[in-house]
């Protein structure tokens, strides 16, 4: 975490707004949320408006510490307790059954909820000052990408929210992985910073994933988390080919260039070169699609890492980024 800025009074600032029912945007590990009062509805309504979001896709509540859970849901099974004790604070959401704490506004009417405790101080310091629970979506506009800096958030939410904690660049890049673990074989929803091979470790058994193209809950569709540019994905070796083809042909090509192609004279708009390692790609992803996208690039031509680790979680980004866009 880079250049935190906000001060102890910005926090007792942002719990005043959120008592108020305004919106504050805060930095967690993973993404910026856009946080509201999980108990106002109001508030919480108000989240779906500035995201343009379809209000029936649930909101994720960020609480201070996994001791505080049983305030906000249901029954806890003893794999669920397990894997809060063993990931929080960190990039682990845990589905479980709803509590009479949590307004249907921010389940999107579902029965279930989802829950985390982010690891980052700024926000675990604003949940203290706040006391209660934070519903928090990414804090970027439907479907887009989801901003990693204070300045993302100004970007692309300007004055729609009352108040930006500035705590620097997300350390891990992309959102939690997120794990229904209203039954005892939890299941993963949405990979992310926890890996599949983490939550094995800790469960001594394998762990499903569902497939990018499968929609299993709201909020989970094929095409998320999209530049402006559309994005193309081929096999490594195929990246540098297809870019500068496209480019002959009138696009304004930004490329990312996988490890092991790095110093090659690519003839392109714009180059990424891709970090090797994949927790080094993962937190600069977004940044990476934002600054392509901001360079006037209309094709993104990269390829998918292994999908192991962090690479699982990469590679699921850029095909739902890769993905078919709704027209209307
Ligand atoms: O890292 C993160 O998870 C970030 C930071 C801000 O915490 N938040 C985030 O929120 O990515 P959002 O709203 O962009 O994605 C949350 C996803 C929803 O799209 C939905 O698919 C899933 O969480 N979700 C929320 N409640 C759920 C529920 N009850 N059942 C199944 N999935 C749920
Ligand atoms: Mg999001």
């Amino acid at each position: 975490m880079t250049d935190v800025t906000a001060t102890t009074s910005d926090i007792e600032e942002a719990a005043g707004v959120l008592r108020a029912g305004g919106l504050v945007a805060l930095p967690t590990e993973t993404v910026y949320g856009l946080g509201a009062n999980a108990e106002d509805p109001a508030a919480v309504s108000r989240i779906f408006q500035v995201k343009g979001r379809p209000p029936s896709h649930p909101l994720i509540v960020h609480i201070g510490g996994a001791e505080h859970l049983d305030d906000w849901v249901g029954h806890v099974p003893a794999t669920a307790r397990l894997l809060a004790e063993h990931f929080w604070p960190g990039p682990l959401t845990l589905v479980l059954r709803r509590g009479p704490r949590v307004p249907l506004e921010a389940t999107g009417g579902l029965e279930t909820v989802a829950v985390r405790v982010p690891d980052h101080p700024v926000a675990l310091a604003l949940l203290s000052a706040f006391g209660g629970g934070v519903t928090a979506p990414s804090a970027n506009r439907f479907g887009s990408v989801s901003p990693t800096t204070a300045d993302h958030v100004r970007a692309e939410l300007g004055d729609a929210v009352d108040f930006v904690l500035d705590g620097g660049s997300c350390e891990v890049g992309v959102e939690s992985t997120i794990v229904d673990a209203t039954g005892e074989v939890p299941a993963i929803l949405r990979p992310g910073g926890v890996t599949r091979e983490d939550l094995e470790a800790v469960l001594g058994r394998p762990v499903e994933v569902p497939s990018t193209s499968e929609v299993r809950v709201p909020g989970q569709h094929p095409s998320h988390y999209a530049p402006r540019a559309r994005v193309v994905l081929v096999e490594p070796e195929k990246v540098v080919v297809e870019a500068e083809l496209a480019q002959e042909l009138g696009h304004r090509v930004g490329v990312f260039l996988p490890p092991g192609f790095g110093g090659a004279e690519v003839k392109a708009h714009a180059v990424v070169p891709v970090p090797g390692s994949a927790a080094a790609f993962a937190r600069g992803l977004y940044g990476y699609l934002r600054e392509l996208d901001q360079q006037g690039c209309d094709l993104i031509v990269a390829s998918v890492p292994a999908e192991e680790g962090l690479g699982l979680a990469i590679a699921n980004r850029l095909r739902r980024a890769a993905g078919p866009r709704a027209t209307a």
